[in-house]
Formats: structure tokens, C-alpha cells, sequence
């Protein structure tokens, strides 16, 4: 008995011979993936194509995982799914199935040396600038017809050619719309698209503002960081623009204010103007309402919906709540433990729930309508990412689990052109009329 109870104990601890493997293998592997990220990697080598036109992302069979002292994090284990261009994609999953991972490896922000992406794509239609043989950015000359009929470059007073300025008041620079992998893209280069045009904004909005910079300073940061040769007066002025479209009252007063002297709704705000000020084509927004209370959390959404409106880009929302999802999502991704165990449509998901642990969600949701003693809760509780197992990842909180689910992890299932879930329920083609019922 106290044989079984020592065993079941050392199962739960790492000896000190294995923290000592384990620490050499991650140094190696940590060494191999640092050293392949340095390494020069020309154009050809990350330029590549979109499977589907029309999607702006796509997500392919992406590995991100972190070699921590306890063994390997597998926080993204084989995710693929797209966010077609103009569109609102809502990644929803509980907590720590891997949905910021997802976005911080979409940024190439994902916390090195110990996280890293191990393979995949994230494949991203950019507008990249054009090099020239030395590898400089091409200016676009400003240029006038003379009296002859002949177009000439316009010259300063020092007699120079005046670069073109752009609608952010920035220099115009030659452009070519490439789709580019992510994952396998230079630091470097990733720095020209991160912040021009893919913007983040992130859940808490006190952790990412700088308490000892006004709002002002931040927002001209950013600007003068990613729009080349705008003037002083221009950035603080696109500034308060920013400021004004994100619906704050008083832009001038709260630009020169500090991140502390504002609401949590106003410094999300600011967030959102910051995430605005290049005109991206895609905002990720990992959880961005779950600080505020809830008609703020209205507010912002209203806000979001708006801007996307006026941007024609897309956003890649991430949140556990499904209310918010339901709200404002054109697809939707869930994910567990790593994986995405269902995608489609806001109405496939929200009237056509699928697999068991979608269902699960669902029925866990508060609903004015129903009248409960308690809410449902999913039994049991996610496996360890460090030892996961073959089979459906599921398996052991399924309260539908049949012999097949033992076996390997389930492929994905294409229920409608636009459904698709890893469950073996569906194999055989079962409806999910069934399944809602059964
Ligand atoms: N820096 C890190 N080091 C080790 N493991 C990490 C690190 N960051 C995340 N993880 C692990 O990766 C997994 C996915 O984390 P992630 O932050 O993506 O979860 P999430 O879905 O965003 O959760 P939440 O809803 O709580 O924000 C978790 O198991 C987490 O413990
Ligand atoms: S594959 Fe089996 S265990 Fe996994 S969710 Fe479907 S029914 Fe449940
Ligand atoms: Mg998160």
C-alpha cells in the first residue's frame, strides 16, 4: 500500500538525473532554433503562396512550443485555420489552450529563448517595400509635366528630389504585395510588418501602456517608428486623430496625460489607437475586454466593429467569453489543449455545435431564458501539456466517448463546406441534429 502511494508520489516528481537531461536536450534544441533564426535567410526562402486567395492569414500545421525545466510545453500543437481577408475570426478555448501563444507566434512575439516556433506556417499576405540592388527602400519622387509636356522631378531649394509624402504624411517608398511566411521570416524583416500591418492590442492595457511616458509619447512613438519621414507636428496630430476616432472626448488633454490618470475603458481605448495609427490590415485583439466591466466591454466592441468598418481590415479576436464571439465574429476557431477541435461559421458554431466540448461551452453559458439551481461545468480538467496523450485530448472529460476514442487523435471532419470538427462522432456521418439531441 505505502509501496503504491510512494510510486504514485514519483510519478508527480522529476528526479535529479532527468531535470538534468531535460536541461541538456532544451539547451540543444534552444541552441539549434536561436542559431536558425540568426542565420541569413534570403527573400525565396520565406516568400511563398496563399492557398486560398482569398485569406489574408493561414495558419498551417503550426508547432509553437516552450522547453521549460519540466520538459517540453506543447502550447500550439498542429493548429490550422485562416482569416480570410475583411472578415472577424474569434478564436475562443478556456484558459491556457493556447490561444495567445497562437497570436504571439503570428507576431513572432512568442517569449524566447525557451518558446519557440518549431514548425509550420503563418502565411501572410503583406505589402513588403521594394529593395533595390543594395537592399535600400525605392522613394517615390514627387514630379511635375513642364510646359514641353515632359515629367520632371520637382527639386527643393537645395535642389534635391522631394520624396512623395504618403496619406499618413510619411515618405511613399515603391510597394509589393507578397504573401510571406511567418514562420520562417528574419527578425528584421518581420519588424517591417509588426506594427505597420499587423497591430496587437492586448488584455490588460495597464501592463502594456509605460507608466512613466504621457499617452502622447506613445502614440508618437509608434508613429515615428513606423511611418518613415513624418514630421513632429504630423505624428502628434495623426495622434490626436487617433485619439478622437477611438471616441475620446478630450484628445488634446488626455495626450498629455499619463496611462494612470485615465480609466480602464479610456487606456484600452488608447491601446486601440496606438493598434490604429498605421492603418493595419489585421488587429489581433487578445482579450481586449476582459479588464473592463460590462457596458464598457459593449462600448469597445461598438468601437472595434466600427473601425474594422472604416479600415477594411480584419480582426482576429481571442477570448473565452462566447457572448462576445457570438456578437462579433464572422468564423469562429475553438481550440483545447493546443489543437483546434472546430471551426466554421458564428452560426455553425453558435446553432450547430459539434463536438462535445463545444456543446459543453455552450451549455455552460449563462442564459436569461433558463431558469438553474447551478450552471453546467465541463467534469474534469484539461491534460498536462508536458505529457499529452495520442488520443483525443479530450477523451477523459467526453461524456460520449466510444472505443474508437482511444485510439489515434481524430482528423478533421468536414460535417459542411464551412464546418469542420476532430471527433470521431462524425466519422460516419452522423447529424448534428443527433448529436444536439442525443
Ligand atoms: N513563457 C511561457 N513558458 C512556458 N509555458 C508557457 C509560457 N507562455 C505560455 N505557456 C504555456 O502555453 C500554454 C498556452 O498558453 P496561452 O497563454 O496561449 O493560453 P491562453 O489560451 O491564451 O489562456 P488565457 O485564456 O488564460 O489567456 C499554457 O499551457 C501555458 O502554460
Ligand atoms: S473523439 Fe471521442 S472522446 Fe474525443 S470528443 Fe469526440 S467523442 Fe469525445
Ligand atoms: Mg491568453
Amino acid at each position: 500500500m505505502s509501496d503504491n502511494r510512494s510510486q504514485e508520489r514519483k510519478k508527480h516528481y522529476i528526479s535529479h538525473k532527468e531535470s538534468r537531461e531535460i536541461a541538456k536536450e532544451n539547451s540543444q534544441k534552444i541552441r539549434y532554433f536561436e542559431k536558425r533564426k540568426k542565420r541569413r535567410v534570403k527573400p525565396e526562402e520565406y516568400v511563398t503562396e496563399m492557398k486560398d486567395d482569398k485569406n489574408l492569414v493561414e495558419f498551417d500545421d503550426l508547432h509553437t512550443f516552450f522547453f521549460s525545466d519540466a520538459g517540453t510545453v506543447k502550447a500550439v500543437n498542429g493548429v490550422t485555420f485562416s482569416v480570410p481577408a475583411g472578415s472577424t475570426v474569434g478564436v475562443v478555448g478556456e484558459s491556457g489552450c493556447g490561444k495567445s501563444v497562437t497570436s504571439l507566434s503570428l507576431m513572432q512575439l512568442v517569449q524566447a529563448p525557451s518558446g519557440q516556433i518549431v514548425s509550420g506556417s503563418i502565411r501572410f499576405r503583406a505589402d513588403m517595400f521594394k529593395l533595390d540592388s543594395r537592399g535600400r527602400k525605392i522613394p517615390v519622387y514627387e514630379s511635375e509635366v513642364d510646359e514641353n509636356g515632359v515629367e520632371k522631378f520637382k527639386l527643393d531649394a537645395r535642389g534635391r528630389k522631394i520624396i512623395k509624402k504618403n496619406e499618413l504624411g510619411g515618405n511613399t517608398y515603391e510597394m509589393v504585395t507578397e504573401v510571406v511566411d511567418i514562420a520562417k521570416m528574419p527578425t528584421e524583416a518581420m519588424r517591417t510588418i509588426r506594427g505597420r500591418e499587423i497591430s496587437m492590442i492586448f488584455q490588460e492595457p495597464m501592463t502594456s501602456l509605460n507608466p512613466v511616458f504621457t499617452i502622447g509619447n506613445q502614440l508618437d512613438e509608434v508613429g515615428k517608428l513606423h511611418i518613415q519621414g513624418i514630421s513632429k507636428a504630423r505624428v502628434k496630430e495623426r495622434s490626436i486623430e487617433m485619439l478622437k476616432l477611438v471616441g475620446i472626448a478630450d484628445p488634446e488633454g488626455v495626450y498629455k496625460k499619463y496611462p494612470h490618470e485615465l480609466s480602464g475603458g479610456m487606456r484600452q481605448r488608447v491601446m486601440i489607437a496606438i493598434a490604429l495609427l498605421c492603418n493595419p490590415k489585421l488587429i489581433v485583439a487578445d482579450e481586449p475586454t476582459t479588464a473592463l466591466d460590462v457596458t464598457i466591454q459593449a462600448q469597445i466592441l461598438d468601437l472595434l466593429r466600427e473601425i474594422k468598418g472604416k479600415i477594411n481590415g480584419s480582426i482576429m479576436l481571442i477570448t473565452h467569453d462566447l457572448g462576445v464571439v457570438a456578437e462579433m465574429a464572422d468564423y469562429v476557431v475553438v481550440m483545447y489543449a493546443g489543437k483546434v477541435i472546430e471551426m466554421g461559421t458564428a452560426e455553425d458554431i453558435f446553432d450547430r455545435p459539434l463536438h462535445p466540448y463545444t456543446i459543453g461551452l455552450q451549455k455552460s453559458k449563462p442564459t436569461v431564458d433558463q431558469t438553474a439551481d447551478s450552471l453546467y461545468c465541463i467534469p474534469g480538467f484539461v491534460p498536462n501539456p508536458i505529457n499529452m496523450p495520442n488520443y483525443c485530448y479530450f477523451r477523459d472529460r467526453c461524456e460520449r466517448c466510444k472505443a474508437e476514442c482511444s485510439g489515434d487523435y481524430p482528423e478533421f471532419i468536414q460535417v459542411t463546406p464551412t464546418h469542420k470538427v476532430a471527433c470521431y462522432l462524425y466519422k460516419d456521418g452522423e447529424s448534428a441534429k443527433e448529436e444536439k439531441n442525443g
